[in-house]
């Protein structure tokens, strides 16, 4: 290698921002935009690079903000455009950069667009949404008896799609007789791409907010804008929903990504992430590859369905260490020579990383720390969700009342209504899955509510604030808090960390994960090596004979390590070391 193609989102690490469940600012019990303000000194303390912003647009709050009713505008209970924009202003002069949730595969139902859409076949906005007639049932398999349609219509949907949120994907609409498409709840309908003028408000919509300072966009399901020609039924019965082998990657998405990208983002210094469902290494390269559509990189989700069976999202199967090593190396290695990978084991959307990769019963600290030591010296740009640095847990929900996601409760709905889900088991796998575990309040203290909140928090805090919070963990220099500061300025220290290629060694080992990352340039070679014990056990480790014997010292460990050789050891449960190879 002589020259390194930099970029400053691949040297960046982001963090993720849950509005509602981060600061509480004016006591109602729901995060909001001047709450963030008061912790951006807490933000540029940590040393990210970067905020990724949680959708804070206008909208009803059906899926906590990724139903949007207005683009250009701010929720009132996150604040106002003033207050977002010195929000924007209070991370730049820190030197981290913001990018907004890009929401463009459906809108609210609330939206203007579709408040016309749905008033006449003829309206203005129709197009803007996906609109069919029925079918007779005699011509189908499906039944009229799953559809919610009024007496006196006797029709099934237009195909057999299923909604992302469980059951199915049309909405039979009595004001104009027909039915509209929604990949996720009903109140979020799908926006058609095939509108050229559709494509030009969307374009025009990410111009102005670009104008207004921001630093790019996470793409929302963006690999599900465009459907097929016909709108087909599903073919494919291991589909993560119905159709899905028929909208995910549709045949027009690069078309319409090019645009967008040589329309809007072509000449800037922004960054894009793709939220891409079901995507291949192939495929990916259509995206983030060197002749693909332009964007910066991809979030892929492999590695989140380890442990799920091929029933899907809500079903759960013990995953092993090896696997995630293998999942996580094929992307590693797929795209080593070619686009960049995004580096997370949680957000939003999954469950806490430490619940659910570590033990969080007897080394909750030293697994959450072996965790941040494998996404910040991976290839790729590392995303920190909120509370991940404390190595905040999963929540112990006892009843379905407690759950606030729309998602669980229509699909655990869905799944009971089709006796797929034993009741003795719906709390086990909510407890497990449910997207509501990352969004309780975040801990800031051990006082009431956490110090997230004056208020009644939306969410309940978990117990474990007493000893879990960001307070006692500035205070303790053995923290997991501390840990993530030292592998956040190790990246900015060390090329290597940003570009080094990746190397897995020791392959076949159950419980390690050993890996090289090296750098040549023209004037030197710069080489880790990390050691990761996945186990709750001791285990030995035996170098390979090339990495033997050399001489080296442990940058960064989770236990106290001093070594000057590379040699045969034992390590400690899910001890974590990183080498620097002399
Ligand atoms: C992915 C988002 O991350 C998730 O929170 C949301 O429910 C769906 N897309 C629908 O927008």
């Amino acid at each position: 290698m002589t020259d390194i193609d930099r970029a400053w989102w691949k040297e960046a690490v982001v963090y993720q921002i849950y509005p509602r469940s981060f600061k509480d600012s004016d006591g109602d019990g729901m995060g909001d935009i001047p709450g963030i303000i008061e912790k951006v000194d807490y933000l540029a303390d940590l040393g990210v690079d970067c905020v990724w912003l949680n959708p804070v647009y206008e909208s009803p709050g059906v899926d906590n903000g990724y139903d949007i009713s207005d683009y250009r505008a701010i929720m009132d209970e996150f604040g106002t455009m003033a207050d977002w924009e010195a929000l924007r202003d209070a991370l730049h002069e820190r030197g981290i950069r913001l990018i907004m949730d890009l929401v463009v595969n459906h809108t609210s139902d609330e939206h203007a667009w579709f408040v016309d859409a749905r008033s006449a076949t003829d309206s203005e906005h129709r197009d803007y949404y996906w609109w069919r007639e029925g079918r007779d049932p005699e011509q189908t398999t499906l039944d009229p008896d799953d559809y919610d349609t009024p007496i006196g219509v006797d029709e099934v949907p237009p195909n057999d799609w299923e909604s992302f949120f469980g059951g199915p994907a049309w909405t039979y609409d009595d004001r104009t007789g027909e039915w509209y498409l929604h990949l996720f709840d009903e109140r979020m309908p799908d926006l058609n791409w095939e509108t050229p003028s559709l494509r030009e408000d969307l374009f025009e919509m990410m111009e102005w907010w670009l104008d207004h300072g921001i630093d790019g966009f996470r793409m929302d399901v963006i690999n599900l804008i465009s459907k097929p020609e016909g709108l087909p039924d599903g073919e494919d019965p291991t589909a993560i929903v119905n159709g899905s082998d028929k909208f995910v990657n549709g045949p027009r998405v690069h078309e319409y990504l090019s645009e967008l990208h040589d329309r809007v983002l072509a000449g800037t210094d922004s960054m894009t992430v793709g939220e891409m469902a079901e995507l291949s290494i192939d495929e990916a390269k259509h995206y983030v590859g060197d002749d693909g559509d332009g964007m910066s990189m991809v979030f892929t989700f492999d590695h989140m369905r380890l442990d799920m069976t091929d029933a899907g999202r809500w079903s759960h199967r013990e995953s092993s260490p090896r696997e995630l090593k293998e999942t996580m190396t094929h992307w590693q290695e797929g795209l080593a020579d070619e686009g960049w990978n995004s580096l997370f084991l949680n957000n939003h959307d999954e469950p806490r990383q430490v619940s659910r990769f570590g033990d969080v019963e007897q080394y909750r600290r030293e697994s959450a720390k072996l965790l941040a030591t494998l996404l910040h010296t991976l290839r790729g740009t590392p995303y920190i969700y909120q509370g991940e640095e404390l190595g905040m847990t999963n929540y112990p929900f006892e009843s379905l009342d407690e759950i606030r996601d729309v998602d669980t409760i229509k699909n655990v709905r869905a799944a009971q209504e089709s006796g797929r889900l034993d009741e003795s088991d719906v709390m086990d796998l909510v407890r497990y899955r449910t997207r509501d575990n990352a969004r309780t309040p975040m801990q800031w203290n051990d006082a009431e509510h956490a110090g997230f909140t004056d208020g009644d928090p939306w969410m309940p805090v978990n117990p474990n604030k007493e000893n879990i919070n960001a307070e006692d963990a500035r205070d303790d220099p053995n923290s997991i808090w501390h840990y993530y500061r030292e592998l956040i300025d190790l990246r900015s220290e060390r090329d290597v960390v940003v570009y080094g290629d990746y190397e897995l060694r020791l392959r076949d080992h159950e419980s390690l994960w050993v890996y090289t990352r090296t750098l040549e340039t023209d004037d030197e070679r710069d080489s880790l090596l990390v050691v990761l014990n996945f186990a709750s056990d001791e285990t030995t480790f035996d170098p390979p004979t090339d990495l033997a014997g050399r001489d080296a010292d442990v940058l960064v460990s989770n236990y106290d390590t001093a070594v000057d050789a590379v040699e045969a050891t034992t390590l400690h449960p899910w001890e974590a070391r990183v080498y620097d190879l002399h």
